[in-house]
């Protein structure tokens, strides 16, 4: 999720594609640069950090030139070092990539060119291309690129350059976002509408499989198989603050709505039949064999999709797993056997109670595995591995995409662990690699159904809007689910709401029930469904009014319940990375009924890097 600007035209290239970073600096901003084409050579500039570095930089020697590509960057391989910043080069620095997203196979491509005598100068997959690029030309950039990404498989979009064409650029898109911009006698491409506002409001969006050739006069448009594409230019009318949410009112439905995208990236590259691999996972199978418990350690909603985690690693792999908050962690004197992995999860990678907790583990002998969405955080630092979760840069202070994104992390490692130490027969891995394989595809149908779970959740959240107390019960996984639920709500509506066991009801909370008390009830689990119900029919009998989340296929949920927000059916170990979507909308939804600030709820910070 990084961003791209590319711009060719009669105008000083640099500050055209500095401008339109400055837009896209919401999609991520570790490292930046630019290449611009000048009297036959190419002249990058680049650095870690925000744009500020990148833009001090070019304030004391800016390439001149009218043809160039910019980038800012939000990691996902390697650390956000000037090294690692883009534009990429080949070594004769004749041609210049900006890329966005993830080659599956560029370790197999890597591993080629290596032998071939390439040499490498970051850790990216994007270098690879490059260097692709630069073997494949004989005069004609589009045909090199169209070369060049037949290689490749992932989902990414670039843009390349080189000295030898100094009038052309060549976008690819391979379902990462691209978009080209018409101005008089200039032409712009970036991977976001708002980089393009200030210059023009006439473009293109390039669908996948598409290449583009881009002069100052216009472009050439095709498919990767060489197919001549006419397509009519659109009109934007977003202004800037739209066209950053995607449309959407605000980030957070924005996030909600990437999830399908979300899901599948976590996953590419990554499973292979019921194979597994995890790029920065580097333990070997004696300490697969011996490991005997899994500590998790979390907060807030990383703490949740822990506690989905800690059932997974149970309930699949029956290896005992301990989830604790890490703020409790850090000043108790955990009891840490040897042949102990602990999983920190976090988000930012900086969370200071998460960092303290992981710490105390691995001192105390456990070996660290961080989960995080952050390249290069804190947390990675000192982590034995890393899972990066690619959910991309998150805005909005509640957390959702990067709640799925833990999760899948989560069951991929189970799925590794469960592989290599054959806890897991062919059978059964292949049930959960299918169903893991089903998500993107199953969340995606989810989102877009007609009259479905987004209209569904903002009618019943007119019913909550003015509730003070709202329940959130489940078993197990369920249970885990709820628990983030009752977060996001909260978190952005401001109504009270707790979440607990369905089993735990009657030991109090129960009394609290009355007539039209809101419960919601997450259902899925088969083997406890039937007890559940029996909670349900208890607060029913108090009068109660119950929301259910239960699949598509269950019909018998309906005779207890007055409202059931619809998932479609997973394997019941899944079935977190659906249910919670509706509960995401409906905290969504009860916040922008009560017309409250959604992306900065009061009081909380995206990142508590503080105790
Ligand atoms: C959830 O919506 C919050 N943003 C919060 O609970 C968050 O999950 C928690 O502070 C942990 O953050 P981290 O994942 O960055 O460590």
């Amino acid at each position: 999720m990084c961003g791209i600007m590319g711009y060719v035209g009669p105008r000083p290239a640099s500050p055209i594609i500095l401008q339109g970073l400055r837009r896209l600096e919401y999609r991520g901003y570790d490292s930046a640069g630019v290449a611009v084409a000048n009297q036959g050579a190419i002249e990058v500039r680049k650095a870690a950090g925000k744009l500020d570095r990148l833009t001090a930089l070019l304030e004391e020697t800016s390439p001149e030139g009218q043809l160039g590509i910019g980038h800012t960057r939000w990691a996902t391989h390697g650390a956000p070092t000037d090294f690692n910043a883009h534009p990429h080069s080949d070594p004769s620095e004749s041609f210049a990539i900006v890329h966005n997203g993830i080659i599956e196979n560029y370790f197999e491509l890597r591993e080629e060119l290596l032998r071939s005598g390439a040499s490498f100068s970051s850790e990216t997959d994007t270098e690879v291309l490059v260097h692709l690029i630069a073997a494949e030309y004989d005069g004609d950039l589009a045909e090199a690129v169209r070369r060049a990404v037949a290689r490749a498989s992932g989902a990414y979009a670039l843009v390349a350059m080189t000295a030898h064409e100094p009038d052309t650029l060549v976008a690819v898109r391979m379902i990462s976002p691209m978009v080209i911009g018409f101005g008089d006698g200039e032409t712009f491409v970036a991977s976001g509408i708002p980089a393009l506002l200030d210059h023009t409001r006439r473009v293109i969006v390039m669908e996948d499989g598409e290449m583009v050739t881009i002069t100052p006069q216009g472009i050439r448009m095709e498919k990767l198989d060489g197919t001549p594409i006419e397509r009519e230019q659109t009109e934007i009318d977003w202004d800037v603050e739209q066209a950053e949410k995607g449309g959407y009112p605000h980030f957070m439905l924005k996030e909600i709505f990437e999830q399908p995208r979300v899901v599948a990236d976590s996953l590419l590259g990554r499973l292979s039949g019921t194979d597994v691999t995890l790029e920065d996972v580097g333990w070997d199978t004696g300490f697969e064999e011996s490991l005997e418990k899994i500590w998790i350690t979390a907060c807030g909603t990383a703490f949740h999709a822990g506690l989905a985690g800690k059932e997974v690693f149970e309930g699949l792999l029956r290896i005992p797993t301990e989830a604790v908050y890490a703020h409790e962690l850090r000043y108790r004197d955990p009891i840490v056997a040897p042949n102990s992995m602990t999983l920190a999860i976090s988000q930012s990678g900086e969370t200071a109670d998460t960092l303290a907790g992981a710490r105390l583990l691995q001192e105390r002998g456990s070996r660290l595995v961080a989960i995080t969405n952050v390249v290069g955080s804190a947390l990675t630092h000192y982590s034995d591995d890393v899972v990066y979760t690619r959910a991309g840069l998150e805005i909005s202070v509640a957390s959702t995409k990067a709640y799925t994104a833990m999760l899948i992390a989560q069951y991929l490692l189970a799925l590794k662990l469960g592989r290599s130490r054959g806890l897991l027969d062919d059978g059964a891995a292949r049930e959960v690699a299918t169903a893991l394989e089903a998500l993107p595809e199953q969340v995606e149908s989810l989102l877009k159904r007609e009259e479905g779970i987004d209209e569904m959740s903002r009618f019943l959240a007119g019913q909550l809007a003015d509730k003070d107390d709202i329940y959130f019960i489940g078993r197990g996984l369920d249970y885990a689910v709820a628990t983030e639920g009752s977060l996001k709500l909260k978190e952005i509506s401001y109504l009270h709401s707790e979440a607990m066991p369905a089993g735990e009801l009657k030991h109090g909370t129960l009394a609290l029930v009355t007539e039209g008390t809101p419960v919601i009830v997450v259902n899925t689990q088969q083997h406890v469904y039937d007890k559940t119900v029996s909670a349900l029919q208890e607060v029913k009998a108090r009068g109660a009014s119950v929301i259910a989340v239960a699949y598509d296929d269950d019909t018998e949920i309906e005779h207890y319940t007055d409202h059931v927000l619809r998932i479609p059916r997973t394997m019941d170990l899944l079935s977190p990375v659906l249910s919670i979507v509706p509960l995401q909308l409906l905290a969504y939804h009860v916040a922008d009924a009560r017309g409250l600030e959604i992306d900065q709820p009061r009081n909380l910070a995206k990142s508590v890097t503080v105790e």
